[in-house]
């Protein structure tokens, strides 16, 4: 490998949300990296601070052509210049996007367990969360498109926001469910926005779907919410992109995005942009790779020692969802591990009532961190057990 995955950055005093947390514990949760961003990046950003004057910036098309060559490359994907609108995050974005597409006490349809940030997007702005909870087997999760479609007919609900890739539960959503998401979506005039901040993190020889490349009818009438911020550890900069090729729908949001003012960039956001997706095909390749070789390496060690708990099957995300049901309830198992081996887990709960006999485990760290984190975890489940 040409680049350095082991080596163990000490992120503490660093402000980090993740690493907020006691001497002797170990954060696993938050669903950002422990490791350094690509160092073709980090040299930009390094010039650009260097340069000293942080006045306000222009988003240049260069910002355009990078998002353009990414998805191009990498996905087939042709978007238009046009297409794109600059914002501070994901999260901002969606925000906006509610809070400009839908009036207070309209459903916003999610398909549940779901990041969590998805609800209070909803619920911040007035309007009601509408579930299509995912359908699991005991190996994985599929659509209960029956109750989509009675939800998506229903005249309350205006808009659906998916999550392709799909945090936490790690699935990769197929061509064929993309178009039949978004035919359901056309007939009853429901906007589809599409999270795909995961997007790249995929298992090596598997690839995400781009919604609007699955169809025609998608292409027309999808939303997607694009960064490069998972994928290269930036989500500090505060940086994404916004891609519809309806002009409507596109000013809509960008009058959005810019009443609410979260259309202007720092002065790291666009540079950050730019190198990621001119200078990041290696990193990001390396980075897939090491990420699922400790996906393996969970549940393959789940398998032969801690017989209580399952791995859910992924192919896309750094983050693991754990089958606990035969142990006990997420809020509970989460707090119990964490005051007994200081592993900090995030409860299933947070992502919806479905995900309550689950955690989620961020495996983007070093194998060093990973295998202290699976000894604490087997510690946690094995004396939960007894109790
Ligand atoms: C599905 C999803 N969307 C958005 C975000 C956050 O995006 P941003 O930092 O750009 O607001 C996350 C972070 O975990 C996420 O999992």
């Amino acid at each position: 490998m040409k680049y350095d995955f082991d080596e163990i950055i000490d992120r503490r005093n660093t402000d980090s949300v993740k690493w907020a947390v006691g001497e002797n514990e170990l954060p696993m949760w938050v669903a950002d990296m422990d490791f350094k961003t690509a160092p073709e990046i980090l040299d930009v950003l390094v010039d650009r601070a260097k340069h000293g004057v942080f006045g306000y910036s222009t988003i240049k098309k260069e910002w355009n052509e990078a998002y353009i060559g990414w998805w191009s490359r990498r996905y087939g994907f042709e978007m238009k210049a046009d297409g794109l609108i600059f914002c501070t995050g994901v999260v901002a974005a969606l925000s906006s996007i509610v809070r400009k597409l839908a009036t207070p006490n309209e459903n916003v349809l999610l398909q549940t367990p779901v990041y969590n940030c998805f609800f209070s997007s909803v619920i911040n702005n007035g309007c009601r969360v509408l579930e299509n909870k995912l359908i699991y087997d005991g190996e994985g999760y599929s659509i209960d498109f029956d109750d989509l479609e009675r939800k998506l007919a229903d005249p309350q609900t205006s808009l659906m926001i998916l999550c392709n890739p799909h945090n936490p539960v790690g699935k990769i959503w197929d061509k064929e469910t993309l178009c039949r998401i978004g035919e359901l979506c056309f007939k009853h005039r429901v906007t589809i926005i599409s999270d795909e901040i995961h997007c790249d993190i995929t298992e090596p020889g598997y690839k995400y779907t781009p919604f609007m490349s699955a169809s025609e009818l998608n292409r027309k009438t999808g939303v997607m919410l694009i960064a490069p911020t998972k994928t290269f550890n930036l989500a500090g900069i505060k940086t994404s992109a916004v891609y519809t090729e309806d002009p409507v729908l596109r000013h809509k949001i960008w009058r959005g995005i810019n009443t609410d003012e979260v259309g202007e960039a720092n002065a790291f956001a666009t540079v950050g942009a730019i190198a990621a997706y001119n200078k990041g095909d290696e990193w990001a390749d390396e980075m897939r790779a090491y990420v699922f070789e400790n996906r393996k390496i969970v549940e393959e060690y789940i398998k032969n020692n801690i017989p209580q708990i399952k791995a859910v099957p992924g192919k896309a995300t750094y983050l693991m969802w754990l089958d606990i049901s035969k142990v006990g309830k997420s809020r509970e198992v989460a707090a119990f591990i964490r005051k007994e081996t200081g592993l900090f887990l995030t409860a299933g709960a947070v992502y919806g009532e479905s995900g309550d006999g689950f955690l989620r485990l961020n495996v983007a760290c070093p194998k060093e961190l990973l295998y202290d984190g699976l000894q604490r975890l087997k510690t946690g489940i094995e004396k939960f057990s007894e109790k």
